[in-house]
């Protein structure tokens, strides 16, 4: 089966979606087959694969398939038809070989509230019993039809239901971070938020409600695979002091608060395997610093491909520029194909 990884943080703007696309695209230039899913009801990784530069595009795409995203594909459930889950239609992506995505919709955050009342465990449950195992099911049985390998999540910034029931639906969870004061705040949150999301599932796997529902919750837990840090300015081939500062305190949050508080409620590998992984030394459990893309950002939204695979075509730039471009698009590669070789290998 598929394994699920969500790019999570509630803090908005901290690269979630660019890094599901880059994570997403190097998983399947090595091989792999991989379904992206857009689960952000702000669609900016469909806009971002779709548009090409334009929206007309993105727009189209729901006038020509209005059943190919992820809402209409939870509609049976969760709008109350009899109907049961099937796999989702999904798009091949041209340009990259093995990379599906699953469309996100403007309008999923409708799903909300009754996602949310069926996470209340309360006298609700037995009505809504196959709302918060449906996401789950959903995504395993679409990935099995395209025969995925991973299933890459992409959340929006918020600490919502469809978060949490996605987050939980997981093996693993990712948290893509800015190297600044609101993500060391972000992380402290978090530190107390995804313990207590962890507690909800051991409640609801023990709700007899939810045992005999079609989609029934896994009790297994998803393990957290590492923090990406991203949009950073280098001197030297090393972020400016004003950023490794920043940096520094940020993997100090995260080893001293979030980590514990991950392995006490079984959200986390032993410190051995990461260490086996990521090195003895490193901290803040970082699979990758990503500098600043500086101009290759909008090459990348034009060309709806990630930085470190843009063409010298669509680089565009000749001589000189062309050099350190393409430069710093091998260095992305080399800093993309080391993460997603880590994630590889922490998901076993
Ligand atoms: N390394 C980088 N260098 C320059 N720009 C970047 C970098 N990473 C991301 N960005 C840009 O920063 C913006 C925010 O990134 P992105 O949309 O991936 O964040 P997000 O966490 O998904 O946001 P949201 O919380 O709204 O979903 C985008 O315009 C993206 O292209
Ligand atoms: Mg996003």
């Amino acid at each position: 089966m598929a394994k699920k990884i969500a790019f999570f943080n509630h803090k908005g703007g901290v690269s979630k979606t660019t890094n599901v696309f880059h994570f997403g695209w190097m998983l399947a230039e090595q091989g792999y087959k991989v379904l992206l899913v857009d689960a952000d009801p702000q669609c900016n990784l469909t806009g971002l694969i779709l548009s090409s530069g334009s929206f007309d595009r993105f727009e189209q795409h729901y006038l020509d398939r209005p059943d190919c995203n992820l809402k209409s594909a939870l509609s049976p459930v969760f709008d109350g038809a009899l109907s049961p889950l099937t796999a989702a239609p999904n798009l091949e992506i041209e340009s990259r070989d093995g990379l599906y995505l699953l469309p996100g919709h403007l309008a999923l955050s409708e799903y909300e509230i009754t996602l949310t009342l069926a996470h209340e465990l309360s006298g609700s449950v037995h009505a809504l019993k196959n709302v918060p195992g449906a996401a789950a099911h959903l995504l395993d049985i679409t990935a099995d039809a395209v025969g995925a390998d991973y299933v890459l999540i992409d959340l929006n910034p918020s600490l919502s239901s469809i978060n949490q029931n996605l987050f939980l639906s997981s093996d693993g969870f990712i948290i893509p971070n800015s190297p600044d004061y609101f993500s060391q705040m972000a992380i402290h949150s978090l530190a107390r938020v995804l313990p207590m999301w962890s507690s909800w599932l051991d409640r609801a796997v023990g709700h007899p409600a939810l045992q005999d529902a079609s989609y029934t919750l896994s009790a297994r837990k998803p393990k957290f695979l590492g923090t990406v840090v991203q949009n950073f300015r280098l001197r030297g081939g090393d972020p400016t002091k004003g950023f490794q500062d920043q940096i520094n305190r940020l993997f100090r949050v995260i080893d001293e608060t979030l980590m514990p508080a991950l392995s006490q409620s079984e959200l986390a590998f032993s410190l051995e395997r990461y260490s086996e992984v990521l090195g003895e030394r490193s901290s803040g459990f970082c699979l990758g610093l990503v500098p600043d893309f500086n101009s290759l950002v909008t090459t990348s939204h034009i060309g709806s491909t990630p930085v470190f695979a843009l063409s010298d075509e669509q680089i565009g730039s000749v001589g000189s520029v062309l050099s350190q471009n393409r430069e710093k698009r091998g260095d992305f590669h080399d800093i993309y194909e080391k993460a997603v070789r880590q994630v590889v290998e922490l998901l076993g």
